[in-house]
């Protein structure tokens, strides 16, 4: 089944990469968010992005223009009743998922597939929510989405097999290089990194080195291009306490065990670069300074 109408629910800053993509790749795109506020200010980001890739010489203005034409934001779920594929990429809360599938399962024909973006919820679990448990699956899309490179396709034990093929394909298509993956908490990335980004913390607990030492450390020991304190104060503090909670309540191995001082900055509120805060202070954008631990 060739996939080429795309439907995208909730464009903050992963929808709106996810749709961006979408139309790159020659995808008919409909994004929906719940208010016009929230949908201007993805669908500006989107524009900013586009911009950006022009100025860039990336891409010409007349395959902006196309891009532009093949994307269109709603506030209106209805306007997803005749996507190929439905994206979801809404808060982490269960709840708030049950309730969407469920409207989107009476808006959408029974053929649509649907794909959940979440990081750390089960998918066998939004699969029961509908009627298609043979047609949902995990498309888990990394930040920044325009340019990262994977997609994680997870399946469950009900996947239709045909369909989960073509859904990896419909990934390659994007431009990304998929993966394969089983509903397990975390899936791959998450799985490695999220025991990696909390023992960095740890490190820096234990008083082993500096918070600058630390990320210097993995950047130029280790070829990575951000250290572990500066990517987790990219992904946001509160999302990786939040996901590392959930893989500890599904292995209860220490290695998910948040450390204290994550759980303290998330208490203060200092969830990294979007709240200005975290193990860098964002004050100077340009010069972000290290967080001292007396
Ligand atoms: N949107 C679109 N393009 C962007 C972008 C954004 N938000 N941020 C950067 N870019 C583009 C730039 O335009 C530039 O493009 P060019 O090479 O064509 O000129 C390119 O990316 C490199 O950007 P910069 O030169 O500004 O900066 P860097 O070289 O430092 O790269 C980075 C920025 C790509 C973010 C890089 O630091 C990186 O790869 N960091 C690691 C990110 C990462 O690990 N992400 C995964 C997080 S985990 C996750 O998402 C899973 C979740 O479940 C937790």
């Amino acid at each position: 089944m060739a996939i080429q109408k795309v439907g995208v629910v909730g464009c903050g800053l992963m929808g709106s990469g996810i749709a961006q993509v979408c139309a790159q790749a020659g995808c008919d795109v409909v994004v929906r968010e719940v208010s016009e506020p929230l949908l201007d200010k993805g669908l500006k980001s989107i524009e900013k992005n586009l911009a950006r890739l022009v100025e860039k010489g990336t891409l010409t203005t007349e395959a902006r223009d196309q891009v532009r034409g093949r994307l269109r934001g709603t506030t209106k779920l209805e306007d997803l009743g005749d996507r190929d594929l439905v994206i979801e990429v809404i808060i982490e809360q269960l709840p708030a998922k049950k309730e969407l599938y469920a409207a989107l399962d009476n808006i959408c024909s029974p053929e649509t597939i649907f794909a959940s973006n979440t990081s750390s919820l089960s998918i066998t679990e939004m699969a029961m929510f509908t009627k298609r448990p043979g047609r949902f699956f995990g498309m888990h899309f990394f930040n920044p989405v325009p340019v990262m490179k994977l997609v994680e396709v997870i399946r469950t034990i009900a996947s239709d097999n045909q369909v989960y093929e073509d859904l990896l394909a419909f990934a390659g298509k994007l431009g990304k290089t998929p993966v394969r993956t089983s509903d397990r908490t975390g899936f791959i990335v998450n799985r490695l990194l999220v025991p990696y980004l909390l023992d960095a913390i740890r490190v820096l607990e234990d008083g082993v080195a500096s918070v600058e030492d630390i990320d210097n450390s993995m950047k130029l020991g280790c070829g990575h291009p951000m250290g572990p304190l500066t990517l987790l104060d990219f992904v946001g503090l509160d999302t990786t306490y939040y996901i590392a909670n959930i893989m500890f309540d599904e292995f209860r191995e220490k290695r998910f065990a948040s450390p204290p001082l994550l759980k303290r900055m998330v208490m203060a509120g200092w969830n990294g670069r979007k709240a200005g805060r975290g193990f860098y202070d964002y004050s100077d954008p340009a010069k972000p300074r290290p967080l001292q631990l007396t």
